[in-house]
């Protein structure tokens, strides 16, 4: 699945896991943004756009966020694509979302996506070392061949 997803939206990075609660939690995590930090979100969305934020210790915000998506990617901010609901949409003529996957080109934070899916341990040989709290948002065997179908 994560190989297809890839190649449907050309990306180098692809995870499978549990929900898109799960999805937006584990973005943010990767992102090990600073508690505090604000987090602009829309008001009109689902709990689980949210809930990842209140988790991390972020402060939600409200906001128009075509504006702020445009500000961000001026200024390097990241921005977070919370497309559940919105599988296979496309968007100004590009594709968003999926469902219980994410996606990213980023390099620098893949590994710290896999680790957050999967209660920071290492399944690479190297020595268990959990050195920062994450959950378990694995996606399970039977979501797996659903999606794959
Ligand atoms: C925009 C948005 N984000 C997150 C979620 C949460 O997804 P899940 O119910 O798979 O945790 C939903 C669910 O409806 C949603 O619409």
């Amino acid at each position: 699945m994560e190989a297809k997803l890839k190649a449907l939206y050309g990306v180098r990075h692809a995870f499978g896991c549990s929900s898109g609660t799960a999805a937006v939690h584990i973005a943010l995590g990767a992102l090990a943004i600073e508690p505090g930090r604000e987090v602009i979100t829309s008001a009109i969305t689902d709990m689980g756009s949210l809930t990842g934020v209140l988790y991390q210790l972020l402060i939600p915000r409200f906001a128009d966020i075509e504006a702020f998506v445009e500000m961000g990617r001026r200024h390097g901010i990241p921005v977070i694509e919370d497309c559940a609901q919105a599988h296979h949409t496309m968007w100004k003529g590009r594709l968003v979302g999926t469902f219980a996957a994410v996606l990213t080109d980023r390099n620098d934070i893949e590994e710290r996506i896999r680790l957050f899916i999967d209660t920071c341990c290492f399944r690479d040989g190297r020595k268990r070392n959990p050195y920062f709290l994450a959950p378990n948002y694995q996606m399970t065997e039977m979501q797996g061949a659903v999606a794959n179908a």
